[in-house]
């Protein structure tokens, strides 16, 4: 006989990762929105040291980041979760919010990992469509927030469809949010973002106690593969219920470390960002001269409706191209699995990855 599972494990969607592993070292990686940079040489030297150590367990309070993180953002440590990954924080905040008869609100699309929170707690899911524009719909999702709504989730900028929301949208959304419900600002991308200082709405955690600003080392510090992301938060409260439902040793050594070390080297961060935004001109060149229009990308990626032919079914040619980047070694990924057949979300590249895109794409479509 079979084991027999939970319910939440039958409910809880497979995450849709990449095919990205084990592949020869040429391969375009352009499908999981992580930096084409490798870590920093101080970052690695940092991680490097602290490996002798590693026969103790790491700090359990990961006081030296969120000191780091507290200082960098004039933010309290006690309001600072930390995460194995932001992901991890994500989860906790669905289980430590959600349970059956409780509402979730989000847009859709967005990140794949939101639906997996109501399905592992049982509370109901209430997703948003995007307007026309791809943008949150703020209007439409506060529509959605009732008595039972413990947990509303806005991605700025939004995965997978690159588009950022102004703050000040946002500020007057959370005004209209009743204080009982938590709202979680999935800023995973907001260092990409050249509408907005990115330390602008550190500003809103003042005015707002339910308020969690969620960020992550992954993306433009290019450490995805350690796994740390962090929590900044407008009570103390959020941060404790987090802690409580997870593992006590979330965050291991060299992750905080390498974290520390980051918070070291703004200005070689802040060219990182520059370099992604010449690939964001170079990409949407390239794209308008395959006349694709890509979204108003605010992040490290793009996002397009592909001109599939008239009648052609959207899906279909999208596996067409996405199968057909795959045997020129260029990986992207599909709108099908993000929730829009016939679109593709491509990673920014180095500038050469870039043009081998943008030349495989031509192919394609010739
Ligand atoms: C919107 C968004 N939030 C959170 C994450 C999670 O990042 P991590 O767990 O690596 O910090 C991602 C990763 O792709 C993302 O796109």
């Amino acid at each position: 006989m079979a084991i027999e599972f939970s319910a939440a494990v039958r409910r809880i969607p497979v995450y849709p990762a990449a095919a990205a592993y084990a592949l020869p070292e040429d391969v375009a990686l352009m499908a999981s929105n992580e930096s084409p940079e490798p870590p920093l040489e101080p970052v690695v030297a940092a991680v490097q040291a602290i490996l002798t150590g590693v026969n103790r367990y790491p700090d359990p309070t990961n006081a030296k980041l969120r000191g780091a993180l507290s200082d960098r953002y004039t933010v309290p440590a006690s309001r600072i979760a930390i995460g194995n990954g932001s992901c991890d924080i994500l989860l906790a905040a669905g289980e430590a919010l959600l349970e059956p008869g409780a509402e979730l609100v989000y847009a859709w699309p967005s990140f794949s990992v939101y639906p997996h929170l109501a399905a592992a707690t049982g509370a109901t899911d209430i997703r948003v469509p995007l307007n026309d524009a791809q943008e949150h719909d703020l209007d439409a999702m506060l529509a959605e927030v009732t008595v039972a709504t413990r947990l509303v989730i806005v991605c700025n900028p939004n995965n997978p469809t690159s588009t950022a929301i102004p703050l000040d949208a946002i500020a007057g959304f959370l005004a209209e949010v009743p204080r009982h419900v938590c709202v979680i600002l999935d800023e995973a991308y907001c260092e990409y973002n050249t509408l907005e200082d990115p330390d602008a709405s550190i500003d809103l955690l003042k005015r707002h106690p339910n308020l969690v600003l969620l960020r992550t080392f992954s993306k433009v510090y290019g450490l995805c593969g350690l796994r740390v992301g962090y929590a900044l938060c407008g009570s103390d409260a959020f941060v404790t219920a987090v802690n409580q439902v997870r593992q006590p040793f979330f965050c291991n050594a060299a992750a905080q470390a390498a974290a520390v070390e980051s918070l070291k080297h703004g200005d070689a961060v802040q060219a990182r960002v520059e370099r992604a935004i010449m690939a964001r001109i170079d990409l949407e060149d390239g794209l308008g001269e395959l006349g694709i229009r890509p979204a108003q990308s605010q992040a490290n990626f793009a996002w397009f409706d592909l001109p599939a032919p008239d009648g052609e079914d959207l899906a279909a040619f999208e596996a067409t191209v996405t199968q057909g980047l795959g045997d020129r070694g260029i990986l992207v990924r599909s709108g099908t699995a993000l929730g829009r057949p016939g679109a593709l979300r491509v990673t920014y590249g180095t500038p050469e990855q870039n043009r081998r895109f943008l030349a495989g794409l031509r192919e394609l479509l010739a």
